[in-house]
């Protein structure tokens, strides 16, 4: 209780026509009680964007080689998984880590820094065309830019 103030919601599902409508719950009236991934929008936003995102991913020449061979449909599976949880909407993720399933693109692919900054634009890209607002866009990106340094680091992390 205690949160009165009802700032605008500008998740993915204001530009599904909601904006204005009221928010139920005390969560919805609260953002300060939100995750981010309930400010997104919650699964079927999440679920979107993905969706989006390995559509933009594929159709980048530099980084549609990465994907040879992977079968997308449980890839974009484990990406709604890992980011439900990194966006605060799961205690858990079961896959593997980041540094471990990436290791072979390093070695054996040539996976490098700029590959990663690629896949995030179109991450942003992807959010910034579903309509969520900038100042989410950009916690988005602070919580996926530090898995940077744990994609390229040395296992320790
Ligand atoms: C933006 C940060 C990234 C995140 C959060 C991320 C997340 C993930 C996750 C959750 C998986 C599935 C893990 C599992 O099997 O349990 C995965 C696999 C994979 N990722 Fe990423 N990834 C990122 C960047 C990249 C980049 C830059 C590339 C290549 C351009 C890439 C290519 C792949 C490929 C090919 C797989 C499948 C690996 C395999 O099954 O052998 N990822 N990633």
């Amino acid at each position: 209780m205690g949160c009165s103030a009802s700032a605008p919601r500008s998740g993915m599902e204001q530009s599904a026509g909601k904006q204005g409508s009221e928010p139920e719950g005390e969560a919805a009236v609260c953002p300060a009680m939100q995750s981010l991934y309930d400010k997104l929008g919650g699964p079927a936003a999440v679920e979107a964007a993905v969706d989006i995102f390995y559509k933009k991913i594929m159709a980048d020449a530099e980084l549609e080689p990465f994907f040879e061979g992977i079968d997308m449909n449980k890839q974009m599976r484990k990406q709604v998984a890992f980011m439900t949880f990194a966006f605060g909407g799961a205690p858990h993720y079961g896959g593997r880590g980041l540094y471990a399933v990436h290791k072979r693109l390093i070695t054996e692919k040539g996976l490098r820094e700029e590959h990663f900054d690629m896949v995030a634009g179109h991450l942003v890209a992807t959010l910034q065309e579903l309509g969520v607002a900038q100042n989410l866009v950009d916690e988005v990106v602070g919580v996926v830019g530090p898995t940077k340094a744990v994609i390229f680091g040395d296992g320790t992390q």
